[in-house]
């Protein structure tokens, strides 16, 4: 096996953060595009859209905080991993999200004047963006180059697999279809060789995602 073959395929992770940092842009841009006759028609459907990225964000947290994180800093080391910073910045990212869900809340009720939640959506959404690209900004400076260095391919793995497995299916369901339709074609390539059951899944769940996915607007 050559010494390239044997450093562990990023492409998940990648994949997961390309997804999140797209459609945070997306669930901005939604969202300002609101008009006030739009609360019960359009809304809902972006907010069921933004409950499930919420849950996708929380599930990559918490694969990295209980398997890759503690994985690395085993080999690394907690600080040339940053890993205070990071787990920092992961709850920050908890609250910012509990900030979106509250104000997408309050723009849904029949009772709140429309622009001036919006308003306050959209800055809570912003805010979530802005914390989103430091933290993956950190961690792709740090992490994946450590794990791309000083973690073998099986071992890396083995950490997938357990991710995988740890993986509701519901959350499953819209994961696969999600990361596929972010994929370019040598990603999505990569992405079904890692675990060839994702693509079965993501034949089965796709309608289901892209129906969730036509809430949002294009990306820009
Ligand atoms: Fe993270
Ligand atoms: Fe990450």
């Amino acid at each position: 096996m050559s010494v390239e073959a044997a450093k562990p395929d990023l492409t998940f992770v990648n994949l997961v953060h390309q997804s999140l940092r797209t459609d945070g842009a997306r669930l901005l841009g939604s969202v300002a595009a609101l008009g006030p006759g739009q609360r019960r028609s359009r809304l809902p459907a972006i907010r069921a859209f933004f409950d499930q990225y919420r849950g996708q964000l929380l599930l990559h947290h918490s694969h990295e905080d209980e398997l890759f994180y503690p994985a690395l800093e085993a080999r690394v080391g907690a600080d040339r991993m940053r890993l205070g910073e990071l787990a920092h910045q992961h709850e920050a990212l908890d609250a910012a999200l509990q900030a979106v869900s509250d104000s997408l809340a309050s723009l849904a009720g029949p009772a709140s004047d429309f622009p001036p939640a919006r308003t306050t959506a959209c800055a809570a959404l912003s805010e979530m963006e802005r914390s989103l690209a430091t933290h993956l900004d950190l961690e792709e400076a740090t992490v994946l180059p450590l794990l791309g260095s000083e973690m073998p391919a099986v071992e890396y793995k083995r950490l997938e697999t357990q991710a995988r497995h740890a993986t509701p299916r519901a959350q499953a369901q819209f994961l696969v279809p999600w990361l596929a339709a972010h994929a370019t074609p040598d990603q999505r390539k990569a992405l079904f060789r890692s675990a060839p059951p994702l693509r079965l899944v993501n034949l089965v769940a796709g309608p289901r995602y892209r129906r969730l996915d036509n809430a949002l607007v294009p990306a820009a």
